[in-house]
């Protein structure tokens, strides 16, 4: 049996990657998920709602509970894919569920500002140490629109500077040098290549420079500083192998921008609210000016934020910018943020040490398992979030070093271990979360030595 996905070549990129055929045991046990897929194509683009869930064996859910997904065949996964990084607090914790009902019976939308909107606001200003105003929005993406909008119009200045690898969402102009795209040269280079859409030229608004190699930043904005609006980055690149920067680049980034009145902002769309409360601003004591917050904000429902201090949110305050939405703050959603939020602030700082402690048992576990098969599986860890790759070099600084990982080798060892009840994205991001149990974590690591075993044997 196969699946009835094809993908193409533009599919492949060495993070998102799929290949190394489709292995027999892991469509054997989805044939109800195998014939949604064949409906869904038939109206949706490639069946998928998001690119971003494109996998070789699809698989479509009817519940999640705790760290577990049910699909529509009746089995059940440990979920190491938690939406992509959202549920943080697994599929159904019950403060959320319990203010989200709450909020339900008190109506859906009210097309003006309600309480829970400054409330929240107020509590991010407390915890995320850039924060003194907040801006509303729905996805990441979108935030990173409004971030890069009050950017320019308060520094009066066009150029954006982004990193090697690192992603900022799905809207052109940053949707270009994600990963995926050939790195660029060792230098920094206005950008020659665009993947949105082929043969269109790339923005001339944006310049791409090289990840976690202070000289090269320094360089670039020696040369063209005064027309830099913004600097953005991943603080912790989670989108590109998941490790953290060298001591002193953050510093080192932090002066260049101020030197050269650029305004810094962090992307903390993965690491926001995951990696500390405050973000990975918090955990690594850099703060920027603007920071993008979104995916550990509402624990699964859109809601993100922009932040920043006075001075860079000045355009957004009392300048030209225009922010809209009309599912920006949507009470729901804020509902849910404060229970999350609520439930983070109460078991800080033991609940980060769980989260800490379960992604490291992860990856041991996984490291281990390259040392036995005699593979080189490495599993690199930041917090609650492993990135298997599959690479013959590390530790790994930047992404000309991720570059050189085989992607199909993993992708399809996320295939394989679905037969042995996991579930995990084809790039090899595995995300825990606080409703992960040590058993849970073993089982994942249990699931990858027999997928190991079992390509072993296919391969004779
Ligand atoms: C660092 C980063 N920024 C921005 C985004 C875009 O967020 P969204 O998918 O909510 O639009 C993502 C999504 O994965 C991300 O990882």
């Amino acid at each position: 049996m196969s699946t009835s996905v094809e993908p193409t070549a533009g599919d492949v990129n060495p993070l998102l990657g799929l290949g190394g055929g489709t292995p027999l045991e892991a469509v054997s046990h989805v044939p109800g998920s195998t014939a949604y897929m064949d409906r869904a194509r038939r109206v949706i683009p490639r069946g998928l709602a998001s690119r971003g869930r494109l996998r070789a064996v699809p698989v479509a859910f009817e519940s999640g509970r705790d760290a577990y997904l049910f699909d529509v065949d009746g089995n059940r996964y440990v979920d190491c894919v938690m939406a992509l990084g959202p549920l943080l607090l697994g599929h159904s914790p019950q403060e959320v569920i319990e203010a989200v009902t709450a909020q339900l019976s008190r109506g859906l939308q009210f097309g003006g500002q309600h309480e829970g909107e400054a409330e929240l606001a107020e509590r991010v200003v407390r915890t995320v140490p850039c924060a003194e105003k907040v801006v509303f929005s729905n996805t990441g993406s979108e935030a990173v629109q409004a971030a890069v909008r009050i950017a320019r119009a308060t520094t009066k200045r066009r150029l954006i500077v982004k990193f090697d690898g690192h992603y900022h969402g799905w809207i052109d102009p940053l949707f270009v040098n994600s990963p995926g795209v050939p790195a660029a040269a060792q230098a920094p280079v206005p950008l020659e290549v665009t993947h949105n859409v082929p043969g269109q030229p790339a923005p001339e608004d944006v310049v791409v420079c090289p990840w976690n190699d202070l000289e090269a930043i320094d360089e670039l904005l020696a040369r063209i500083g005064e027309q830099v609006a913004a600097v953005i980055m991943e603080p912790i690149p989670f989108n590109l192998g998941t490790f953290l920067p060298q001591d002193g680049y953050l510093e080192g980034v932090r002066r260049l921008c101020r030197r050269h009145g650029a305004l810094l902002i962090f992307d903390e769309v993965v690491s926001g609210f995951r990696v500390a409360l405050g973000g990975a601003q918090e955990l690594l004591g850099v703060t920027p000016d603007l920071a993008i917050y979104a995916k550990g904000v509402a624990a699964g429902l859109p809601l993100a934020l922009v932040v920043g201090t006075d001075e860079a949110m000045a355009s957004a305050v009392d300048g030209p910018v225009v922010h809209g939405g009309t599912y920006n703050a949507t009470p729901m959603a804020v509902a849910a943020a404060l229970a999350a939020i609520e439930y983070l602030e109460r078991r800080s700082p033991a609940v980060y040490e769980q989260l800490d402690e379960a992604g490291a048992r992860l990856a041991q576990g996984l490291r281990a398992l390259g040392v036995r098969h005699g593979v080189p599986l490495v599993a690199n860890q930041v917090g609650s979030l492993v990135q298997l790759l599959w690479a013959p070099r590390e530790p790994m600084r930047n992404y000309a070093d991720v570059s050189l990982a085989d992607p199909a080798p993993i992708a399809e060892l996320c295939e394989r271990v679905l037969a042995d009840g996991v579930y995990a994205a084809p790039r090899g991001l595995l995300f825990l979360s606080t409703a992960h149990s040590a058993q849970d974590v073993d089982h994942i690591v249990d699931a990858y030595d027999n997928a190991l075993q079992r390509r072993a044997s296919a391969a004779g």
